[in-house]
This record gives structure tokens, sequence and C-alpha cells, in this order.
């Protein structure tokens, strides 16, 4: 049986891994630049407490499900290909500058408890314990212990290693592919592959780069009303993201998104200031009507589509990956996947 995979992405790859892990042999990967996509931008937050939304239920138990999975995932990973893929569970914390943005906090803690989600309210003290270089006037926040995260970068350098054939081609129409079972993982690109409404959704970010890292947990702050979240890696990389913006496939990058992440970040975390600004880059996130992927066989045809993650990509991708793998060898998943079939848009 032959797999032919559209999409050199962290999702096409790792449903690549799960079929590899399986046994499969014969899987190549289509993509003129494979890896460039969603996953080269995102910061790796694994966050299925923080990333929750009111209304999206199925979308928060894939959620949690593939963050169970996550801490065998990259312990699988590592050990097939030798690349450290830098998964850290230190957990997040949720940090309020204002009395109006520590309003905002007890609110989200208020929707995370009733969703069942771990999270642990802090005062503006036991954060500065936990994260001394947080800004002294920083109100208040929350521990969310379960929303952990990994290093995209890395995991695409190692899933790249894998024993699949990577042939570096667009595909623009699936009918000129001979492979027996075809997995459409194109993120945003989805679209003009099936016709299903994935749409680029674009979000700014930046890389800045100290001596050594300015904290040791995910910081999801308010500062001013402004949301920025803050990705420390052992390096002193420090990734602050990141806009959402419904401009298209745009990914220029703009003095106003700049200002947007620098702003609050350095309102919260005063030493930003002081760190190289590395890159700042604008990527495509994958979103659907409700915020949800699409993971389901095309009618009765051979062709699988996994896109549309939006803003879990890295987190779901453990979920999707083996939903995917099992769907091809076994006919069948033990994986909920009913909620996120492509007929939902139809
Ligand atoms: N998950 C964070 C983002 O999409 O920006």
């Amino acid at each position: 049986m032959s797999i032919g995979i559209v999409g050199g992405g962290i999702i096409g790859l790792s449903i690549a891994f799960e079929l590899v892990e399986r046994g499969v042999e014969a899987i190549t990967v289509y993509d003129r630049d494979p890896s460039q996509g969603a996953g080269l931008v995102a910061a790796g937050m694994l966050a299925p407490t923080a990333e929750a939304n009111f209304g999206e239920d199925a979308l928060q138990e894939l959620m949690s499900e593939s963050m169970r999975r996550w801490p065998s995932f990259a312990e699988r990973v590592e050990a097939r290909t030798g690349v450290s893929i830098a998964y850290r569970t230190e957990g997040t914390l949720l940090v309020a500058l204002t009395a109006d943005d520590q309003a905002e906090v007890d609110r989200l803690i208020g929707f995370y408890r009733r969703a069942g989600s771990p999270i642990e309210p802090l005062s503006g003290r036991d954060l500065r314990e936990r994260e001394p270089l947080l800004a002294p006037r920083v109100r208040g926040g929350a521990f969310a212990p379960g929303d952990h995260q990994v290093d995209p970068r890395r995991l695409l350098r190692a899933l790249r290693t894998l024993p699949v054939r990577f042939e570096a081609r667009d595909v623009n129409t699936l009918s000129t592919l001979r492979d027996d079972v075809i997995i459409v993982a194109t993120g945003a690109a989805a679209a003009a592959l099936t016709g299903l409404p994935v749409r680029p959704v674009k979000g700014q970010l930046l890389r800045l780069r100290g001596p050594e890292p300015l904290l040791r947990h995910v910081v999801r702050g308010i500062a001013g009303g402004r949301d920025v979240y803050l990705v420390p890696r052992a390096d002193g990389e420090l990734v602050v993201g990141a806009t959402e913006e419904e401009r298209g496939a745009d990914t220029t990058v703009t003095a106003g998104g700049v200002l947007d992440l620098l702003r609050p970040a350095a309102d919260l975390l005063p030493g930003v200031a002081e760190l190289v600004l590395a890159e700042a880059l604008a990527g495509l996130r994958p979103g659907t009507p409700d915020n949800a992927p699409i993971i389901d066989r095309l009618g009765n045809s051979e062709v699988i589509v996994a896109a549309g993650h939006h803003r879990n990509g890295v987190l779901l991708a453990p979920a999707t990956a083996a939903a995917v793998a099992e769907t091809v060898v076994d006919k069948a998943t033990s994986i909920d996947i009913s909620a996120f079939g492509a007929g939902r848009f139809t």
C-alpha cells in the first residue's frame, strides 16, 4: 500500500511518523518547500486550558486527548529520530497587569474551572516568586499546570529525518497522484485542493534572543487590554506572539503588528527591551468556520483530509496523526473524530 501525504508541515509529518511507527514503508511527502508553513512560525504552546473557548466542547475534548498523548509522542519522536524536540512541562502562567486585566483573568479562571481544567489563582507576589523578572506592578494571575510547550522547529527537524520519500513539488490537483491513499495536510492551502472552507488567519510573531532565559514558564499576559504570549527556550530565545488578523494570505510584517506585541511584552517583562530582535515573521493559521479541524475521509474516496487546525496545530498533532494512521492501517480509529467531519460544512 502506498501513501501520499500532501503537505510537509507538522500535521503531515506527524501523520508520516505514526505511519512509520506502524510499519508502513511506502510513504511519499509532496511539498515544494517542506516545513516552511505555519509550524515554522508557531511558538509551540500546548495549551488545552488557555486556548479553550466557550462553545467549543468537541474541540476541547480533542485538545485534551492530544495533550494526554504528547509525553509519549515526544518520547517516541526523540527515540526514533535521535533529535531532541524540547518538550517542557513547567506549565503556563496567566499574568494581568492592571485591575481591568485582572478582571479579565478572573473571568478566564472561572471559565477554565467550569470546563474542568486545572487552574490555580496567584497573587502578584506569587507570580514574582515564580518569575522574578516580571514587572513589579503585575497585579495577579493564575497557574495552568497542564499547558506545556515544545519547540516546533526542532519537531520539524526531527520529523524531516523520517525514512519517507520527499518529493519537492506543488500538488495542484489530487488526480495527478498515483498513491493508494492520499492524505491532504496542507493547512491553509487545503481549500484549493478540496474545496473545504479553510482560510488563512495571519499571525505575526517575534523571536528575541538574549544570553540566558528571562522566564521558566510560558507566560500568557494581558497588559492594558492587549494579549500577548511569551515562550522561553533554554538557549535564551524568547518567542513573543501573536497577532490574529483576517488578511487573506498576506505574510508581511507590519510596524503596528510589532508594536502590538512588543508593548505588552515589555510592560509585563521589562527585560524584553534588552534582547536582540532576531526575527519578525508572519504565518498563516489554517482557520475553519468553527475553529476546529477537519479530520475525515472525503466521501467514499481514498482521500483523507487533516487540515484546519487553526491555533492548535502543534497541540493537536499527536491525536490527529494517530487518528489518521489508525484509519489508514486499521480502517478505524479509537479517537473520537466524529465532530470533525468534512460534511459539517456542506
Ligand atoms: N496558539 C497560538 C496562536 O495561534 O497564536
